[in-house]
């Protein structure tokens, strides 16, 4: 590298971390610290400077489908995560998918009194994190190839666990691993949505401390878990369950020929205004929730969200949510409302429209849900209850 690109690197990289500070997704001094110090561009050697210091994620492999497996992440997740996780210099980490970077910035924020240690279970990128991180000056990062549902036992326990791959359960090893009192942050899969939710462990279960929203690739090996798609319109339309919800009936395919009801709930919002809160709302109040996705092409599908709508479905009918602009309103508000086919459309339509007036009114505004993590076969306390393989999961909303 010349020495100008080496310039040119520090100050993207100075770039990066003030407008990272500017957005609110570093909101502290010792991770704004880190960020602008640890080189992002020799971790992702084949990017230009400019991408590399992109607030973008950066591909590095994909699987036979061409489905993304693995990436170093983009940098406001990894800074919202850090926040989440408040590592503390002294702390021992333990990183759940490694790609170097991530690894890295813990290991600045612990500090030589620290330790982290960042598993992966693919050895191609073992060995490549092995080698950027020396050759970025972070050797003492240890390493380990192994499948992160089972965790790195032989350096528990930890103050702090980052997992940076989506998971669908927080598996007994995680919990085992931490020290009481320690901090796991994870991204979690929940009714169609993925949310970074920060947990710290109290006695043998988990509360939640942080919520955010974000993206990343499925975790392979014993924790790999997929969710359920049922066609309802060819190959373009599907309804998604996950692996815990009861499909009493399939909703069959060819529910959206059937002649469409729709009906307006009078709730006006901005297109920006995140639904996650909404549809996990939905999806505790509503039998048969699931999620309704469509290929943009899709004529009989009305507007739906990128990421797939909040529905319920029967054997023969299905309702979802969607949107039309607000009437009197600037163009960037939308009302949202309900479509519906099949016999019991009617029914179903009313139950969303009361539960979406019910959100906006009681929950819209307010602190937003709350998550506990309860080992499995004990006592759980009330709340939207989501079995998952190894424990419970509690969702719950303060009144
Ligand atoms: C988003 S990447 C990690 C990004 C990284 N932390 C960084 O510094 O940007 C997710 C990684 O998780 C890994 N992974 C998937 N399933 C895993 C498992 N069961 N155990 C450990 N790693 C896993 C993938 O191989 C992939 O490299």
């Amino acid at each position: 590298m010349s020495a100008d690109d080496v310039r040119r690197a520090e100050a993207l990289r100075a770039a990066l971390t003030r407008r990272l500070v500017a957005e609110g997704s570093i909101r502290d001094e010792r991770v704004a610290a880190a960020f602008g110090t640890v080189p992002r561009h020799l971790f992702v050697p084949h990017a230009p400077l400019d991408r590399a210091y992109a607030d973008d994620v950066v591909l590095m492999k994909r699987n036979e489908a061409g489905v993304a497996i693995s990436s170093v992440s983009q940098p406001s997740i990894v800074a919202l995560m850090l926040g989440q996780a408040g590592v503390r210099p002294g702390d021992r980490v333990l990183e759940i998918g490694s790609g170097g970077y991530n690894a890295a910035l813990l290991r600045e924020l612990t500090g030589p009194a620290g330790a982290v240690t960042t598993v992966d279970i693919d050895p191609e990128v073992t060995d490549r994190a092995r080698e950027l991180l020396t050759t970025a000056g972070y050797g003492d990062v240890r390493v380990v190839r192994a499948d992160g549902e089972f965790g790195v036992p032989e350096d528990a326990p930890y103050d702090r666990i980052v997992v940076t791959v989506t998971a669908w359960d927080v598996p007994p090893a995680w919990i085992d691993q931490l020290r009481p009192g320690g901090r796991i942050v994870v991204p979690l899969r929940l009714r169609g949505q993925t949310r970074s939710i920060g947990f710290d462990r109290v006695g043998d279960h988990l509360e939640s401390r942080s919520a955010t929203i974000c993206g990343f690739v499925c975790m392979q090996g014993a924790g790999a878990n997929y969710e359920r798609l049922v066609p309802i319109a060819g190959d373009h339309v599907f309804v998604s369950f996950d692996e815990d919800q009861e499909i009493e009936a399939h909703p069959y395919d060819g529910l959206l020929q059937q002649p469409h009801l729709q009906a307006w709930s009078g709730m006006v919002m901005n297109r920006e205004e995140p639904l996650a809160d909404l549809n996990l709302w939905l999806a505790a109040t509503l039998p048969g929730f699931c999620i309704l996705g469509a290929d943009r092409s899709v004529q009989a599908v009305a507007p739906t969200p990128r990421w797939g709508a909040a529905a319920a479905v029967t054997a023969d009918s299905v309702a979802y949510v969607t949107s039309c602009p607000a009437r009197r309103r600037p163009a960037s508000f939308v009302e949202l409302g309900v479509q519906g086919h099949g016999p019991d459309a009617g029914e179903l339509m009313a139950r969303l429209i009361d539960q979406l007036r019910w959100w906006d009114a009681h929950h819209r505004h307010g602190p937003g849900p709350s998550f506990q993590l309860w080992p499995a076969g004990g006592d759980v306390p009330a709340g939207f209850r989501i079995a998952r393989r190894h424990g419970c999961l509690v969702v719950s909303w303060a009144e």
